[in-house]
């Protein structure tokens, strides 16, 4: 048909191969040989049946996802679907690896369906923003009933073969991931009885109408309404599905169709697809040379068994490296043996992990109260005290106790890597691992490339991140990397709204509004308010403003450390987390002092000013070279802070604002300052640049 279908003959059955890699996605010319190869089928009399199926490692994983910001091109995969249905030769369709989105939309086409496995089969189409757009959310319902299409097209999460076997999404599960093996069960299944009924088309099929269907459908409008925050896509999803029971297939086609273009047209959904490229793309670190290949890692020692060491010991544990765990003091040790045993019960609990994988992971952690024990470890990652002192001893220690190829990576949240390095003799093999808190549960790693840092250290860090499943982007020395230095920002405007009369759960809910998923003073209370008031302490180079979170300083001044004391920003005796009251009469008392005169603040200035201020250092981060591309640092608040996805990270959201009028805000927020906010609300010139070339920060 064309260089990426082609059709073979196994006797009189035509095997239909779509070779797209590396996922086979359904680009126009893999639609327009799908189209050709089921019209030839059609006029072939020697043909009986057709099988069709996917080289590579998987079946059809979606829709070209690449083509959605482009003009639309024939043939549209909605009319290639209803003619694979329409045919009057039964078409078995032979799936392994992934069937997602329009793949699963394709094999639904289809009349019958054999899988492996392995395979999984889902409509994550929301994870983009968008809902199934070639008749997913019409067919699904007919295979399943309606619960089960709602649940897996609201959750975007894929089911296991057996599952949609269970639930008639397949028609037989082939013991095997083998693709060949697949294909010789489609041509029995094709060669067999089951199909001597001809064709049986899902759009014929009856969707199982529940009584009380009103009431499922209006519990999955709520439900999603509080899991999907302010997303857009997973309502229109429900309206669809919805239509598989009060519309004829032809009608209800024709508004998932609608509803589809609406979502791929809007911000959400460039705002979710720029996401998804985002992260497969922050591994791949500009300049860096791709042929050097990763030093082996197998046994990696961590060390401090507290909640960060325990965490990171974890993740290595549960990819089948081996851990060393080091901690000096006995009772810690084992209380952090412990913590993680109580944690891998807790996920065989849950169902995660199997009982055979829980110990199997327990096993490889062992604890040691001895640097001797690191004498062959592959990578050592430091979680101690956060003290420049405490690290530059620590590394030290392992420069003289590890093998000279040891790469030794650091956790600090906030120093400087290179002070650490100059501890050691061989610096090029230093760098900062700095993991997300909970490290077992959180996808986020940055990694932290030192002055001397090597490439195959650099390379041997990414590849081992990875390795333990995490997204990890490759970012520069400052204090507090990407992350932090961002949020030091954002925090430092949630603080000073705190003293001009704002109250935390004015600033939390507005936040929250906007749609992040905590607000910030929230955050600070649970995390323990003395973090960052040590932290500050710790900094080399404060800054020279009295101001710079005077109103955390002041709730750790009066021993209000957040959740930990019962007493921060909210009060939690009454069980519901309300302002404290004794807090807010501390700002107001502390404001009245620095002659901060209190006024009404609304949702949209406190939005404003915590957001641009992100904006604003994120350019500056991109300007000094600390990240190399916009999207990393949107990748690094999407899966570290709690940024909406929706909004595809504060880099993606500035350029869909406009950077004109990012500017123009910023500098109306600067005349209104004075002392060092003035210095702060300096436009990045980054910014200045772009509003006046019209270019984009995702373009940098
Ligand atoms: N379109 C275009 N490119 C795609 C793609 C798609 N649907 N899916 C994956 N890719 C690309 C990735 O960008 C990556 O490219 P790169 O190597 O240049 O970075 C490459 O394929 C490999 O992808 P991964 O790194 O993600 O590989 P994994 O093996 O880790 O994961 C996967 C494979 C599970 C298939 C994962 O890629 C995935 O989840 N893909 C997206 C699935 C999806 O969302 N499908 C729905 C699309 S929308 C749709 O179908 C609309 C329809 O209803 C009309």
């Amino acid at each position: 048909m064309n260089s990426v279908v082609t059709v073979n003959m196994e006797n009189s059955v035509a095997v239909i191969t779509i070779d797209n890699p590396p996922v086979n996605a359904l680009s126009q010319p893999v639609r327009e040989g799908l189209r050709q190869a089921i019209s030839s089928a059609a006029d072939d009399k020697d043909i009986s049946a057709i099988v069709l199926r996917c080289a590579g490692r998987t079946f059809v994983a979606g829709a070209d996802i690449k083509e959605f910001g482009k003009p639309p091109m024939q043939p549209h995969l909605p009319a290639v679907l209803n003619a694979v249905e329409a045919s009057d030769k039964p078409v078995i369709v032979a799936l392994h690896g992934n069937a997602l989105g329009g793949g699963l939309e394709l094999a639904m086409a289809g009349h019958y369906r054999v899988a492996s496995a392995r395979c999984k089969l889902g409509l994550p189409e929301t994870n983009l923003g968008l809902i199934p757009g070639a008749g997913g959310t019409q067919r699904l319902p007919r295979l399943t009933g309606v619960e089960l299409a709602l649940d897996m097209i609201t959750s975007a999460r894929p089911i296991s073969a057996t599952k949609a076997l269970e639930h008639g999404l397949v028609d037989e599960v082939v013991d095997s991931d083998d693709a060949d093996e697949v294909l010789q069960a489609a041509l029995a299944f094709a060669s067999g009885a089951a199909w001597n009924d001809g064709p049986r088309r899902t759009r014929d099929i009856v969707v199982a109408s529940p009584e009380d269907y009103q009431k499922i459908f209006e519990f999955w409008r709520t439900t999603t309404e509080k899991k999907a925050r302010g997303q857009h896509a997973p309502q229109f999803a429900i309206d669809a599905i919805e239509h598989s029971l009060n519309l004829p297939f032809d009608e209800a086609i024709a508004k998932e169709r609608e509803y589809f273009l609406e979502c791929k047209a809007s911000p959400q959904s460039r705002a979710m697809r720029h996401a998804f490229f985002a992260e497969r793309s922050c591994s791949k670190v500009p300049g860096l040379d791709a042929s050097i290949s990763p030093q082996s890692v197998q046994h990696v020692g961590v060390i401090g068994a507290g909640t960060m060491g325990t965490g990171i010991a974890m993740c290595f544990a549960s990819a089948g490296l081996q851990v060393t765990l080091l901690e000096l003091s006995e009772d810690n040790l084992q209380r952090g043996l412990g913590l993680i045993r109580e944690r891998y019960e807790q996920s065989r609990q849950r169902g995660r992990i199997s009982e055979s994988q829980m110990h199997a992971n327990i096993a490889l952690i062992n604890g040691t109260q001895s640097y001797t024990d690191f004498a062959d470890v592959d990578l050592v990652v430091e979680a101690a005290f956060e003290s420049m002192q405490v690290k530059r001893e620590i590394f030290a220690q392992l420069d003289s106790t590890c093998r000279p190829d040891t790469l030794l990576a650091t956790n600090t949240s906030y120093l400087n890597i290179n002070t650490i390095a100059e501890a050691t003799a061989h610096p090029e093999r230093v760098l900062g691992m700095h993991f997300f808190s909970p490290a077992h549960v959180m996808k986020l790693l940055e990694v932290v490339n030192g002055e001397q840092t090597s490439s195959r250290s650099l390379v041997t860090a990414l590849n081992v991140a990875k390795r333990i499943g995490k997204i990890a982007c490759a970012v520069g020395v400052c204090y507090g990397f990407v992350g932090n230095r961002m949020y030091s920002c954002y925090g430092r405007e949630a603080n000073a709204l705190l003293l001009e009369g704002a109250t935390p759960s004015d600033i939390d809910q507005a936040m929250q509004q906007w749609g992040m998923a905590m607000g910030p003073l929230a955050v600070t209370d649970m995390s323990g308010i003395d973090i960052g008031y040590k932290a500050r302490r710790e900094r080399e180079d404060p800054p020279a403003d009295p101001l710079f979170f005077r109103a955390a300083d002041l709730m750790v001044e009066n021993e209000r450390l957040g959740q930990k004391t019962s007493a921060g920003f909210y009060d939690y005796d009454s069980g519901k987390k309300l302002d404290d009251k004794t807090a807010v009469q501390l700002l107001k008392r502390e404001a009245g002092k620095l002659g901060i005169e209190a006024r009404d603040i609304s949702v949209e200035e406190i939005q404003q000013r915590l957001i641009l201020a992100l904006i604003n250092e994120g350019a500056r981060i991109l300007e000094e070279g600390i990240a190399a591309r916009a999207s990393d640092i949107d990748v690094i608040w999407l899966n570290g802070y709690g940024f909406p996805r929706w909004r595809g990270g504060p880099m993606c959201y500035a350029d869909e604002l406009g950077l004109d009028q990012v500017v123009r805000q910023i500098d109306a927020i600067h005349a209104k300052a004075d002392g060092a906010a003035k210095s702060y609300w300096r436009a990045a010139d980054l910014l200045r640049d772009l509003a006046v070339s019209g270019d984009k920060l995702s373009e940098q």
